[in-house]
């Protein structure tokens, strides 16, 4: 490509207003002197990336990333300096004299502008057969007309028309020059598996080009006009170095103008949907073309705009088939909202039979929160009478709402459900959690793979990673999972016990359910966590497994934090609800009392329900609160632990005791913890026995002296042994290891 000269560089570089560049691609919003967005090199749901407008640059604090006009749009474009320069020439309507590309330079060209160039070169010819053939006009312009989209639209998103005759495309496209292999690359051209020849993708097709937000065109869509069933309605570009559909939104670059403006991001299905809404006046319409969103297209959006309404067809299956897509949106701390459209009608019928006022009116006054919508929508679906068809539909809805990380509108979701569900808010927040406790879960997996991924990568391609720093951090790790001062050991015996301390701590660690004497002999009540903690003389006991140290490390703070205050709050609110209750049976007892005898009777039962109000209540708050601040836990062993351990399926909590009765684990606290603490204790015996029997064994004969003091302390284990061994009988129950 030819150099531009110097001249023209300084008309470029004085034109370009980096407010104006990076606008174009980022949602900025002004903050003091200078402006703010999300950061479009790295994902972020809170804006570090910062524009000064007068000193023409940009940076992000966080990822570091920016610079003058030209730095930005070569770094978010991927462009070469010479081609930002054009870029930025082309946006602000200057002049370059273009000289005949040479051989050599068309050669030398990226293999990604020889892509986009193929592209721009049939979008062109596309839009030629349209407008200037015969055939273009009687067939391609006929069928848009009948599907009603006006010249303006035509040209707008440049609709096109692949003709039917031959390969008109190839022989185009050869004849202009351009090699095979990218007509392939692009997709454009597809090799016949039965002879080898080339043929035209789209052939017959209308085309639909799929812009980037810079303006060119990295795919297209093809429609067949025809209506034959057996034939693919719509035919689209592969995957290719320049089209990743994952990252593409179909009428972004028509809408995004309209996104900033109206702050508010609207989603339907398909090309034709976003063309009608278009025409309609509607212009801040995308469509995902078919497929649930992704992160990526989220992300792109979200430097637009933080509102997003989903418009669905009638039915709620929709709602189902795109509900990944609704909880990354979620996720991404979007608003959703979604619309249903008149039963029958979808985007582009609707728009076409409707004015612009009409469907804006309709949209404002038909979209709802997505979580209002989901519960109204699914619980519509629940046969009456189906408990369990309806334990799924709140299941769904709590899931979703597991995607919302502001505490805040959390609750407030969860304070919407419990109304519309009739459901008490406790009763939901216990089962979020555990959906959020799985979705931490799932992460924690999926990075862990992504670790993996990597470290097998790295063998493959030692030059990622300096030497000197993976034998340093290997070191470190190998350094720090000995840290067991009781006992140094390598294996995992006390692993599974431990394990099981630690799941009491996680499920029930502020409830108290003890009595404990105080060394001057008073006695207090005690949570779950204290009697541990007591049970182990935590100070000289840490945990051999290093997640379950940091657990119990967080349960302390928790507990010692502002939870005995929280408490007290609440314990006046329970109160406070305890006596208006009360009040209010009272006075409806004394209403219909028969005699003064029934009314006694009557108040006592009612008492009793109160009591049992009450006691429920303190012990769901003293459960959650723990399991809350575990499960949100900035530290990401804090949380993958407490998450395994909430989500467990309740087979080992269920105990039968006499008559077959089964009592739940958090009945049966009382025995069970301090049964978990004696089996750790003895597994830690047992190991402390083997370790000072290899040593005696191993000791030189001559050495009586340290012989006889580790014969006098074997002595002392045994003894200690046979009195937890007591205290155990004969069960001693191997949980079953999951770390
Ligand atoms: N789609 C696709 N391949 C198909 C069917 C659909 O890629 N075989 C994608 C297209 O992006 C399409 C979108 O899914 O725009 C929505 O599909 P659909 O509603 O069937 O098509 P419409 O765009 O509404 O087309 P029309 O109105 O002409 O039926
Ligand atoms: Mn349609």
């Amino acid at each position: 490509m030819a150099r531009i000269d110097q001249e023209t560089v300084q008309r470029i570089l004085d034109a370009a207003d980096i407010v104006e560049v990076v606008s174009d691609f980022v949602k900025l919003r002004r903050s003091g002197a200078n402006y703010k967005g999300l950061c479009p090199f790295h994902n972020e749901r809170t804006p570090s990336f910062s524009v000064n407008k007068a000193r023409n640059i940009c940076k992000c604090f966080s990822c570091g990333k920016g610079g003058s006009p030209v730095n930005f749009i070569m770094e978010h474009e991927q462009m070469s300096y010479q081609e930002a320069l054009r870029y930025l020439a082309r946006k602000y309507n200057i002049e370059i004299k273009e000289r005949e590309l040479s051989d050599q330079e068309r050669e030398q060209q990226s293999r990604r502008e020889a892509l986009l160039a193929v592209n721009a070169f049939a979008l062109e010819h596309f839009e030629h057969n349209l407008s200037d053939t015969a055939d273009g006009q009687n067939i391609a312009m006929a069928y848009l007309r009948h599907r009603g989209m006006s010249d303006a639209m035509i040209k707008r998103f440049h609709l096109g028309y692949s003709i039917d005759k031959g390969n008109e495309l190839l022989q185009a496209a050869r004849a202009a020059g351009f090699a095979d292999e990218n007509l392939i690359a692009t997709g454009l051209e597809v090799r016949s598996e039965r002879d080898g020849s080339l043929y035209d993708r789209y052939r017959g097709r209308i085309i639909f080009p799929i812009h980037t937000l810079s303006g060119r065109v990295v795919g297209f869509g093809g429609r067949t006009m025809r209506s034959d069933k057996n034939i693919a309605k719509y035919v689209n570009s592969p995957e290719s170095d320049i089209y990743h559909k994952k990252n593409e939104l179909y009428g972004l670059y028509q809408a995004r103008a309209a996104i900033g403006r109206r702050d508010k991001c609207i989603m339907v299905e398909g090309y034709f949907d976003v063309i009608s809404m278009h025409q309609a006046g509607v212009e801040n319409v995308v469509a995902s073309s078919g497929t649930s969103l992704t992160e990526e297209q989220i992300r792109v959006i979200h430097r637009f705009t933080e509102n997003v309404t989903l418009i669905y067809d009638a039915d709620a299956a929709g709602i189902h088939a795109s509900l990944r897509g609704i909880n990354l949106l979620l996720a991404e701390k979007m608003n959703v909202r979604v619309l249903a459209l008149p039963a029958g009608d979808d985007p582009d019928s609707f728009a076409q039979n409707h004015s612009a006022s009409e469907v804006e009116r309709y949209i404002a006054e038909n979209e709802t929160d997505i979580i209002a919508f989901m519960t109204d929508k699914l619980m519509a679906d629940v046969p009456a009478g189906d408990p369990s068809a309806k334990a799924k539909a709140i299941n769904e809805i709590l899931k979703s709402i597991a995607w919302v990380d502001e505490p805040v509108k959390r609750q407030e979701y969860i304070s919407q459900c419990s109304r519309m569900l009739d459901i008490p808010e406790d009763v939901l927040i216990r089962q979020l959690n555990i959906f959020i406790a799985r979705r931490y879960e799932d992460a924690e997996k999926e990075a862990r793979r992504e670790q993996a991924r990597q470290s097998i990568a790295g063998i493959t391609d030692k030059k990622d990673k300096p030497e000197n720093e993976s034998a340093a951090s290997e070191s470190e790790t190998a350094e720090e999972s000995s840290d067991a001062p009781l006992l140094d050991l390598n294996n995992n015996t006390l692993k599974p016990f431990e394990e099981m301390l630690v799941r009491y701590v996680v499920r029930y660690g502020l409830m108290y359910v003890f009595d404990m004497s105080t060394p001057d002999g008073e006695i207090v009540p005690a949570t779950v966590y204290d009697i541990i903690c007591n049970g182990l003389a935590a100070d000289s006991y840490t945990m051999s497994y290093k997640p379950f140290a940091a657990v119990l490390d967080a349960f302390d703070k928790i507990r010692h934090g502002d939870w005995e205050n929280d408490r007290k709050a609440k314990l006046k609110e329970i109160e406070a609800d305890c006596a208006r209750k009360m009040e209010e049976m009272r006075e409806e007892i004394r209403r219909n009392g028969s005699s003064l005898q029934d009314i006694e009777k009557k108040e006592k039962l009612a008492q009793r329900d109160i009591e049992k109000f009450r006691k429920e209540s303190i012990e769901e708050f003293d459960m959650l609160y723990g399991q809350n601040k575990l499960i949100n836990s900035a530290d990401n062993d804090v949380r993958t632990v407490a998450s395994s351990l909430l989500i467990e399926r309740y087979t080992l909590s269920r105990i039968y005791t006499k008559g077959a009765h089964i009592e739940s684990e958090q009945d049966q606290l009382t025995t069970l913890v301090p049964r978990a603490i004696d089996e750790l204790r003895s597994a830690i015996v047992t190991e402390m026995i083997k370790k000072l029997t290899s040593k005696l064994i191993n000791l030189n004969s001559d050495n009586e002296a340290e012989a006889a003091e580790i014969m006098e302390q074997l002595a002392c284990w045994k003894e200690y042994q046979k009195q937890l061994g007591k205290l155990l009988g004969e069960r001693i129950i191997l949980p079953k290891q999951r770390f």
